[in-house]
């Protein structure tokens, strides 16, 4: 390709406007024609257009990674009310407005420092931190060779990969025999899990394939897919589907179970035991009380490994014990907790996950994977044959594709960047990070119970945790109300976080992010909580010092 129709080394040799080297010189003269079509489509392969493209990539990474690190703080302190007084044009221009060098250094310059920057140690509110730099040379690739592991037709070995992957991670979990996978691993006529695009369709999955399960051939009916929910319903004399999990359960299962045509309510929320965790003797009662008259279908028991709130995570074992007796579908939902299982310190707190019928785990979550990616995997080889769905173009009866047996039709493959991390990482490298997390967690809960002005709420299990700021004029009033003071004072507690998150949150040096839990099962309120989860390997003990310090001084400013 000559140089003079590359689309880069075309800036060379144009005429810009002052002061702006990226934009032509004559007014409104980006134009869209075939020519310039051809500029962004032919990849360049001269040494000048090459040297231009390696220069975007090196602005791309550098001047990102240099903001990345060199922006402490998390954000820039402007509100979101000023920021959308920018973005109001909806306008799209008919001629190209701006060359990709002039775009690259706007988001840089303009649109980094305004978004949120989860990759600072002082952003510990949400399950969202750094990521290792080669995440970013990892989604290039794929993003370079647009696989589409729908079908093998536009993915080949990626689908391969993905299956190889795929049984990695079951082998993680379920810890079946060499020979189980062996027979499995690449066998099209079954499927050990899906890539899917997070961790609220991987739980949405699994409600789906339980359901199905749920209601096996019988009559005339030959499955809810076909014959919908009303006559699969009638036909096994049902009046109800439910789906028990504690009150700490992801609020995706109540979108399944909207979607899934059960209706959210009949997502029955558990009380939990002091430790946030599912009460399994109100489990047991409520499960007997479901099955008086026989007309209401237990679709699933869902365990949470990591509890989005406080980490916690339920007795698995005991769930399991109870879902084999009752046989009932068991879910465990570690979209967060499911690394750990890379630890060899602390995989023994998910024990009881390999007893599971099935399992989310997100891979933007602990598996510090880009946005984009969660997984669902099934004990049993065949049971997302519950969902399969064929069509004539595509996915045809009988093809090998993965895309028969997903939710998400089009998908990105993730797989290739979970196994070259994997690889890059090992498992041992993985558990660097958690038990950092961990462990730096623990610190912290230490930190906190050792400052006279705040109050530890829930204790990490893994590397989440609440407390609240309860100051010392309200400590001894606190010890002894009871009733509508204790509420009224908790309420002035509530503003007196409210407050100080916002706060922090808008001054952008810092990030915890609240919520709300009852202080003990048997209270009839919520009380606010600052939250904090601690996954990004440089969140140091000091820098948890400085987070509280910062929090205190706000107060002490009211
Ligand atoms: C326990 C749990 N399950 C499911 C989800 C949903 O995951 P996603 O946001 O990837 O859809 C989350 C997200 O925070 C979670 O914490």
């Amino acid at each position: 390709m000559s140089s003079s129709l590359s689309f880069f080394s075309l800036h060379e040799n144009t005429n810009w406007k002052q002061g702006h080297k990226n934009v032509r010189k004559t007014a409104g003269q980006l134009i869209a024609d075939r020519k310039s079509l051809d500029r962004v489509f032919i990849r360049p392969d001269d040494e000048n257009s090459k040297k231009t493209l390696v220069k975007y990539m090196e602005q791309i990474l550098f001047g990102l990674h240099d903001f990345l690190n060199r922006h402490v703080g998390v954000t820039e302190e402007i509100s979101i009310n000023e920021l959308a007084k920018s973005y109001m044009d909806v306008t799209i221009s008919d001629h190209p407005q701006k060359d990709l060098g002039q775009v690259i250094e706007e988001i840089i310059k303009d649109v980094a420092p305004k978004a949120v920057n989860v990759a600072s140690p002082y952003f510990i509110g949400h399950m969202t931190s750094a990521l290792p730099f080669f995440m970013v040379h990892l989604k290039a690739i794929t993003a370079a060779l647009n696989q589409n592991v729908i079908k093998m037709e536009t993915s080949k070995v990626l689908s391969v990969i993905e299956r190889q992957v795929l049984a990695k991670i079951h082998c993680l979990i379920f810890k079946q025999s060499q020979a189980f996978y062996q027979a499995h691993v690449q066998n099209t006529r079954t499927a050990l899990g899906a890539f899917t695009s997070g961790g609220t369709t991987a739980n949405m999955t699994a409600m789906w394939v339980a359901r199905n399960r749920l209601f096996p051939p019988k009559d005339d009916f030959s499955s809810i897919e076909e014959d919908g929910l009303s006559k699969a319903m009638s036909v096994h004399n049902t009046d109800r589907v439910v789906i028990l999990v504690s009150c700490r359960g992801h609020y995706s299962l109540r979108k399944a179970s909207g979607i899934l045509g059960l209706g959210n309510k009949n997502i029955i929320a558990l009380d939990i035991k002091p430790d946030h965790t599912i009460d399994t003797d109100k489990l047991k009662q409520t499960i007997q009380d479901l099955k008086q008259g026989g007309r209401t279908k237990i679709a699933a028991i869902v365990g949470i490994a990591g509890a989005t709130e406080t980490g916690t995570i339920d007795p698995l074992q005991t769930l399991a014990d109870i879902c084999e007796q009752e046989q009932i579908h068991f879910h465990v939902d570690a979209a967060w907790g499911g690394p750990i299982l890379l630890s060899e310190n602390y995989a023994h707190l998910l024990s009881g996950i390999e007893r599971a019928d099935s399992v989310t785990i997100d891979g933007h979550k602990q598996f510090y994977m880009p946005m984009g990616t969660g997984m669902l995997y099934f004990k049993n080889a065949l049971a997302l044959d519950a969902i399969a769905y064929h069509a004539r173009y595509v996915n045809r009866k009988g093809s090998v594709d993965l895309g028969i047996k997903t939710l998400e039709g089009s998908r990105e493959a993730a797989c290739l960047i979970l196994d070259a991390s994997l690889k890059i990482m090992g498992s041992k490298g993985y558990a660097l990070m958690i038990d950092h997390g961990i462990e730096t967690a623990r610190a912290f809960a230490k930190k906190i119970e050792a400052r006279p002005e705040f109050e530890l709420v829930t204790p990490p299990v893994l590397n989440i945790l609440t407390y609240r700021m309860v100051p010392i004029s309200f400590r001894k009033k606190m010890e002894t109300a009871q009733g509508q003071d204790r509420k009224r004072l908790n309420q002035e507690l509530d503003e007196i976080n409210i407050r100080i998150q916002r706060i922090q949150r808008e001054a952008g040096k810092s990030f915890v992010s609240r919520t709300r839990l009852k202080l003990v099962p048997e209270d009839d309120f919520m009380v606010v909580v600052l939250r904090s989860v601690i996954m990004n390997p440089y969140t140091t003990e000091d820098i948890l010092d400085d987070i509280l310090d910062e929090q205190e001084k706000i107060y002490h400013m009211f």
